[in-house]
């Protein structure tokens, strides 16, 4: 299944990521990919929001990992940006937290991982488009029927 949303404006962007929220479950996990700036930490930062996370969202660049804890347990946002070239998740230490059961885990730039994520997950490709400042196309991409469920949840949200 297949979504595709246009965002005028980051406090949209921040909405959707809060209304995603609500459809998800501990032991999730969410790629986000596309262009620099596309707007995947504003909708990680809707989402922990629409968790009940208090605290700020940045981008955990430099450890990239930073872990929240919520209601229902651990909230996990990575940022694999600066991992210099393809590696392979065993590799980066981090499998204790990337699959880890117990916590939604959103990461930024996961391509980096070369396609070596062996855990089922929705893909969320953030683009611009150029023609009109602000906007960004948002794409959902669903490869089961458990994100399919899920998608089609959210879209009688939104
Ligand atoms: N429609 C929009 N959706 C999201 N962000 C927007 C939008 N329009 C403008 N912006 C701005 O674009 C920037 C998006 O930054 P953000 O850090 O969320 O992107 P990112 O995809 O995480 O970038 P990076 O690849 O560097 O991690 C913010 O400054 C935000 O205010
Ligand atoms: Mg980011």
């Amino acid at each position: 299944m297949r979504i595709e949303i246009s965002s005028g404006s980051a406090e949209f962007t921040r909405r959707l990521g809060k209304d995603f929220s609500s459809v998800l479950l501990p032991g999730d996990l969410i790629m986000l990919s596309g262009d620099l700036g596309g707007g995947k930490t504003t909708f990680i930062s809707g989402l922990a929001k629409g968790l009940g996370i208090k605290e700020d969202i940045t981008s955990p660049s430099f450890t990239l990992i930073n872990e929240y804890r919520y209601r229902q347990g651990r909230f996990v946002h990575a940022d694999l940006y600066r991992l210099e070239g393809l590696q392979d998740i065993s590799d980066i230490g981090m499998d204790d937290y990337l699959y880890d059961e117990n916590s939604i885990v959103c990461i930024e730039w996961g391509n980096k991982l070369g396609g070596t994520l062996a855990k089922d997950h929705l893909n969320i490709d953030f683009a611009y488009e150029w023609d009109v400042e602000n906007k960004r196309k948002i794409v959902f991409n669903s490869k089961n029927k458990y994100w399919d469920l899920k998608l089609e949840r959210f879209e009688e949200i939104i």
